[in-house]
């Protein structure tokens, strides 16, 4: 089939007990709507439509699927099912919350609560990188608290970046599209193949997929906070692994970031799994304990022109946010 893109179903169509308002997304896995539901209240809604395997087009409803990719499209389903199952009994704050699931139009659909914001991708993309670090620190505290209920119920996110990462409007982050999760079943299925982020996935993601673990998502923790500096994804780890043109954290933004915030990317970033943290709470231990009065004081004197050790880091908190909200409300 040549690439093609789906139409989105038309605003105000009553899908189920919802009624579609617009559409927020196309991605090549799946549509996603902001839509109300009877009491109106907005929902989120996730509509399973590969766009490899399955044709919505202009004025249709039900999606066209040649015959020979039926038994693909079957399977996508199910693993699509199965992650909002999966999601559904997931209930916290920096998860995104799932509240139904049902099938319609030869497809099916994933309710989720609607979240006001933004992604991190976008306020990266806004700041050109250069996050103050008290922002980050906020952010993926909350995060690892999500990321830690996901493999605590043996589920790995397997693509977290900051388009994934939703940042409500009060900064708070949730985690969102666990479509990778599911594909840890699809290695076998041709048309499906497993999808990864370049300069987020972990090396383990090209070539031994066997050695995926909570290590393959904090990999991708790291790349996303590095991201958060530089402004960009880092280098591809496939790349990586044959000439590897990373600058490590700890010497390209010495003196402007904490030097255990750098070394703690650095060390998430590591090529080899087992150099990683091993666990969330690992890397949640370390990002937790921020020697503040030190390592401002150090940041002040090798001239950092963003801390200032007389300004107390929780106004600074308070400033960042109050930046992020003005932006957020634009
Ligand atoms: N629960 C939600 N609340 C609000 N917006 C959402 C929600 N889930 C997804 N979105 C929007 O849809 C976009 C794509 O969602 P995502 O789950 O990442 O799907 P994709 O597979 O297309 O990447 C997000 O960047 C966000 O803008
Ligand atoms: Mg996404």
């Amino acid at each position: 089939m040549p690439p093609q893109v789906n139409c989105a179903l038309p605003p105000g169509f009553e899908l189920d007990q919802y009624r579609i308002h617009s559409q927020l997304s196309l991605g090549g896995f799946s549509i996603v709507y902001l839509a109300h539901d009877r009491d109106n209240t907005p929902v989120a809604i996730k509509e399973y439509l590969p766009n490899a395997l399955a044709l919505r087009e202009e004025g249709h409803i039900q999606p066209k699927i040649p015959e020979e990719f039926l038994p693909a499209f079957r399977y996508g389903m199910k693993c699509f099912f199965e992650e909002g199952r999966t999601l559904a009994g997931l209930n916290h704050p920096n998860v995104v919350r799932v509240l139904n699931f049902f099938r319609a139009n030869d497809t099916v659909y994933m309710v989720m609560r609607y979240e006001r914001g933004r992604t991190l991708q976008d306020y990266i993309t806004r700041r050109r990188g250069e996050i103050r670090e008290s922002f980050i620190r906020y952010v993926f505290t909350r995060l690892l608290n999500g990321l830690r209920e996901v493999h605590s119920h043996k589920l790995l996110h397997l693509d977290i970046k900051p388009s994934n990462i939703y940042l409500r409007n009060n900064g708070s982050p949730v985690l969102i599209d666990f479509g990778a999760a599911r594909n840890t079943l699809m290695v076998d299925t041709p048309m499906l193949k497993p999808m990864y982020t370049p300069g987020f996935a972990a090396p383990e993601h090209y070539r031994n997929r066997d050695l995926l673990g909570p290590w393959s998502d904090i990999y991708s923790v790291g790349a996303s906070m590095y991201a958060c500096l530089s402004g960009g994804p880092p280098q591809a780890a496939d790349l990586r692994m044959e000439n590897d043109t990373v600058i490590l954290a700890s010497e390209r933004w010495i003196g402007q970031y904490s030097k255990q915030l750098l070394e703690t990317i650095d060390l998430c970033m590591q090529l080899n799994h087992l150099k990683r943290p091993q666990s969330v709470f690992a890397l949640q231990r370390s990002l937790a304990t921020w020697d503040r009065e030190n390592e401002e004081a150090e940041l002040t004197a090798a001239g950092s022109a963003s801390t200032n050790a007389s300004e107390h880091w929780l106004d600074r908190v308070r400033a960042q946010f109050s930046r992020f909200s003005t932006w957020m409300s634009k």
